[in-house]
């Protein structure tokens, strides 16, 4: 191995030149004696392939066609094979055309330069090649940077993925719990509500047979003692007491039918609306019609609890906040749907009242409504005023008959 550098620094590029003739050799090396390049020379293939094996990487390989043994083409070949980066040159005075062409094709061979060389040329080439050699090297590490950051990204997307699975699946899980405990609450509220008109039946029925019959039946007694009355001061001390009576009478019979209007239980809900919308209209003294065309079947009682309760927190509101002169409650059945609305022409509902969380008024409406299977709806329709609307499947309430 002869190695004949001027410039010895180890990040100069290297460059091996394998030549059967040792003048070939000498030459070169003199010319390239000048500039900053490692040179490294070789007799015969063999030995190029050790020092390129000891000293590598080399950025540019020339070697002579025609040598023993192995020629410049399949040594050239070898190194292509092993070292594919490296630049690869032919210094020749004799290569056939043919097997020169298939060399360049195929990636053996980059260049081809003739003996006698012009030295200037072979420099020239040096440096396209060495330029060549940088240029690949550059791609390579920006190749790798891309490949890295790519491989990064895909890291980061799969993290990502998985918190968003994750997430998911989380989210999933709570998503059933709150709709596990919406539904428990809502059977509860049912219940409550159940018991609430149970509890309200119970008060009814004991101040009915209670508190009225023994105000009717000492309203009875007053009646007997007056005709015996021994005199005038007596008689019209018995006829006070027994106005009083009446009074109170009247008293317990609106406490009644605040608590559960017994027409209910026992008329149906058609007649129990009419009550209703009478006794809101002497009291209110606002116009209120009731126009009603249900079946003649009973509805379930809890259906019919429903409505009544409904019409009765609408006239309430209408009372409290419409302003209105006017109100007209349908109840009607069509097919498979019961229908309820309650129209008023007042200043119509806030669009903000509506769905605020402490209207627990209409909140409570729609509750009443959905348990019983219903859509509740309340809106500002065009001519004005305010709709409150409920409309219940008739599947439902079959499956609840009473
Ligand atoms: N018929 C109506 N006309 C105008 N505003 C209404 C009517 N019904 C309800 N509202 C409005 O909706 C709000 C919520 O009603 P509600 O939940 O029953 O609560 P509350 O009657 O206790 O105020 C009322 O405060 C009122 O502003
Ligand atoms: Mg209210």
């Amino acid at each position: 191995m002869n190695r004949a550098s001027v410039n010895q620094k180890s990040y100069n590029p290297c460059i091996l030149i394998v030549d059967d003739d040792s003048s070939v050799l000498k030459s070169i090396e003199r010319f390239l004696h000048a500039y900053p390049l490692q040179i490294f020379t070789a007799s015969a293939a063999a030995e190029g392939i050790e020092i390129l094996h000891a000293n590598g990487p080399f950025q540019v390989v020339i070697s002579d066609y025609l040598m023993p043994i192995t020629n410049g083409d399949q040594f050239l070949g070898e190194v292509a094979r092993t070292w594919p980066d490296s630049r690869r040159v032919i210094l020749s005075a004799y290569a056939d055309r043919k097997i020169l062409l298939s060399a360049i094709n195929e990636g053996r061979v980059h260049r081809y330069v003739t003996k006698p060389w012009d030295d200037h040329e072979l420099l020239t080439v040096i440096q396209e090649l060495l330029e060549e050699y940088r240029t690949i090297e550059a791609t390579r590490s920006e190749v790798q940077e891309i490949a890295r950051k790519n491989q990064m990204l895909a890291l980061t997307n799969q993290q990502l993925e998985n918190l968003v699975n994750d997430r998911t699946a989380d989210l999933v899980v709570h998503q059933k719990q709150l709709q596990d405990t919406n539904q428990r609450l809502r059977q509860l509220s049912g219940h409550m509500e159940e018991l609430r008109e149970q509890e309200r039946r119970a008060i009814a029925r004991e101040i009915h047979d209670e508190l009225a019959q023994s105000l009717s039946a000492i309203k009875l007694e007053i009646s007997n003692l007056l005709p015996v009355a021994a005199n005038q001061a007596l008689r019209q001390r018995l006829l006070e007491v027994k106005h009083q009576v009446d009074h109170t009478l009247e008293t317990v019979q609106r406490i009644l039918s605040a608590l559960r209007p017994q027409v209910l239980d026992e008329l149906g809900l058609e007649a129990a609306l009419e009550w209703l919308v009478n006794d809101f209209s002497r009291r209110s003294g606002i116009d209120a019609t009731l126009l009603c065309s249900l079946d003649s079947a009973p509805l379930p009682v809890t259906l019919s609890t429903c409505l009544f309760r409904i019409t009765q927190e609408a006239l309430t509101n209408i009372l409290r906040h419409a302003g209105a002169t006017q109100i007209t409650v349908r109840a009607w059945q069509e097919e498979d749907q019961i229908h309820l609305s309650i129209k008023d022409n007042g200043t119509g509902i806030a669009a903000e009242r509506r769905n605020a969380g402490d209207s627990f008024g209409l909140l409570g409406m729609e509750e009443r409504a959905s348990l019983c299977g219903g859509h509740f709806m309340i809106t500002c329709p065009p001519e004005g005023g305010t709709l409150v609307a409920a409309d219940f499947p008739l599947i439902s309430l079959l499956e609840d008959a009473p």
